[in-house]
């Protein structure tokens, strides 16, 4: 479609002022087409200017082009898998049954858009879907409920209000070290990293961290503080963020033994393992826990809308909003009819296509082949990591902390920065971890089809034998990106 003479008179490099019209750049003319250069010069104007300023430094900035599920196209042509999307995409972006799903219901759906205040039929169906799906697995969890919201961090918040109010004499959060539970001031608080945490504080008080994986710590810790003192325990059953850490194999077991003596209440943060990226549908349940609340977020959205959930027992969710309560905790999009539509499809696929049982076997072929290549590439990896379809590939240090003392999470973010750069040239799209500076992470689509699957390996060792050792990342960098790289990173 062409832009008629008066769309280009509005379009953002003439218009900017303009008295004809308020907003400078109309819907359409991106539905038409937009330069990426124009994308990025915008968002560095007026989005978060910094981050998107870095990864146009590396090349990586996009934006992409989708040019299938599992397929990426970035402005230069460059076609690459997606095993990045922060393990949001279970079934890659756009994927056809979902987006057939969406249209029709667009189409077809006569319900309101957000009924805050009546029955939903979408909403109704996901609560009973969901928690059919996890009674099957723990049957006490049978009657429990579900309260929908926006995000993963919303749905942690959602379950810290639920705990205070089911353990009114509760005084201590206990949650572990590395964990990652989100940004908003009450999940930020259980995500214990001082450089998330730093500028916000005062942050909610009463939390208490311990050595993840370490169920003696946890026991001493309840004997100390007294059971009856303990809010919740917060825990994500494998944890993501911090580079794909599996806990020991009878952590949660003797997590789930303490609960049952010190009558602890125990929240399993599953907005990332959970719905089959772990090879589980639920993680926690899996390795023998059964929490008494779960959040879940990412790929119940199916990639196209954002959906939080917190399933509880049905005496918390009781005590938390009961009787002429029940509008104590509230959101206003939550259980929205569109996102309820998406979830409840998506859950659909993720149950009828097997997902968690192929994440499972994919999960375990994929480990083996990043353990090869990190064998064979020693001076490039260190170490790496693997739990269902979530990878990690821990880097050598590409520059040495000495370059720039007090600042080694900076260079170590540098360094994953270059190697995120090389991986894309080389045809993979992966994701940091945003608790493990040393650490890049694939979350590939779960129903990727086996062929992209071997390919996205043979081309991380490809990128590996390329550069041998970490520190070549840095001459294969070209100088110019290197030297506005260490000015934003010297200058904040
Ligand atoms: C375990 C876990 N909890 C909570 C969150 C926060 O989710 P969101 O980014 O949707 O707020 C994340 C995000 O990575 C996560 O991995």
């Amino acid at each position: 479609m062409t832009l008629s003479r008066r769309d280009q008179a509005l379009s953002p490099r003439t218009s900017a002022g303009s008295s004809l019209h308020p907003l400078p750049i109309r819907s359409e003319e991106l539905l038409t087409g937009w330069s990426a250069s124009r994308s990025l010069e915008y968002e560095k104007r007026h989005g978060n200017s910094d981050l998107i300023r870095a990864v146009d430094i590396l090349g990586i900035g996009g934006p992409f082009r989708v040019v299938n599920p599992w397929v990426l196209e970035d402005p230069k042509g460059r076609r690459l898998i997606n095993a990045g999307g922060y393990a949001a995409l279970p079934f890659g972006e756009a994927y056809p049954p979902l987006v057939h799903f969406l249209t029709t219901f667009l189409t077809q759906n006569r319900e309101m858009g957000l009924p805050q205040q009546s029955a939903s039929a979408w909403r109704a169906a996901l609560e009973t879907n969901l928690i059919a799906l996890l009674a099957r697995e723990a049957p006490s969890h049978a009657d429990s409920g579900v309260f929908f919201s926006n995000s993963g961090a919303e749905a942690v918040e959602t379950a810290i209000k639920f705990a205070r109010a089911a353990r009114p004499r509760g005084k201590l959060l206990l949650n572990f070290t590395s964990a990652y539970h989100g940004k908003t001031m009450g999940a930020l608080a259980l995500t214990p990293n001082e450089s998330y945490q730093a500028p916000f504080k005062p942050l909610m008080p009463g939390v208490l961290t311990l050595p993840f994986g370490d169920a003696n710590a946890l026991e001493q810790a309840t004997l100390e503080h007294g059971g009856h003192n303990i809010t919740a325990v917060i825990l994500e059953p494998i944890q993501g963020e911090a580079g794909v850490i599996v806990p020991p194999p009878e952590f949660l077991p003797a997590v789930a033994e303490l609960a049952r003596r010190h009558d602890l209440l125990v929240i399993a943060d599953e907005v990332q393992t959970g719905l089959g990226r772990s090879g589980h549908h639920f993680a926690s349940v899996a390795a023998g826990l059964e929490p008494d609340i779960i959040t879940l977020a990412k790929p119940l959205g199916g990639g196209l809308v954002p959906v939080g959930a917190t399933i509880a027992r049905r005496s918390i969710f009781r005590k938390a909003l009961g009787g002429t309560e029940a509008k104590r905790h509230s959101n206003t999009f939550g259980g929205g009819s569109l996102a309820m539509a998406v979830a409840l499809r998506s859950l659909e696929l993720l149950v009828e296509e097997e997902l968690a049982e192929k994440a499972r076997r994919d999960g375990e072929v994929g480990l083996a082949r990043l353990e090869e290549i990190r064998d064979r590439h020693p001076r490039f990896i260190r170490a790496v990591r693997g739990a269902g379809m979530l990878f990690a590939i821990q880097l050598q240090p590409a520059i040495r902390p000495f370059l720039l003392p007090g600042r080694s999470e900076t260079l170590h973010t540098v360094g994953t920065g270059l190697a995120v750069r090389e991986l894309h040239l080389g045809g993979v799209h992966v994701c940091f971890a945003l608790n493990a500076s040393n650490v890049l992470r694939m979350t590939p689509p779960l129903n990727i089809p086996p062929d992209l699957f071997a390919e996205m390996f043979a081309r991380i060792e490809l990128v590996a034998r390329r550069n041998r050792a970490a520190w070549h990342l840095l001459p294969r960098t070209p100088l110019s990106r290197l030297l506005r790289l260490a000015r934003l990173a010297v200058d904040g």
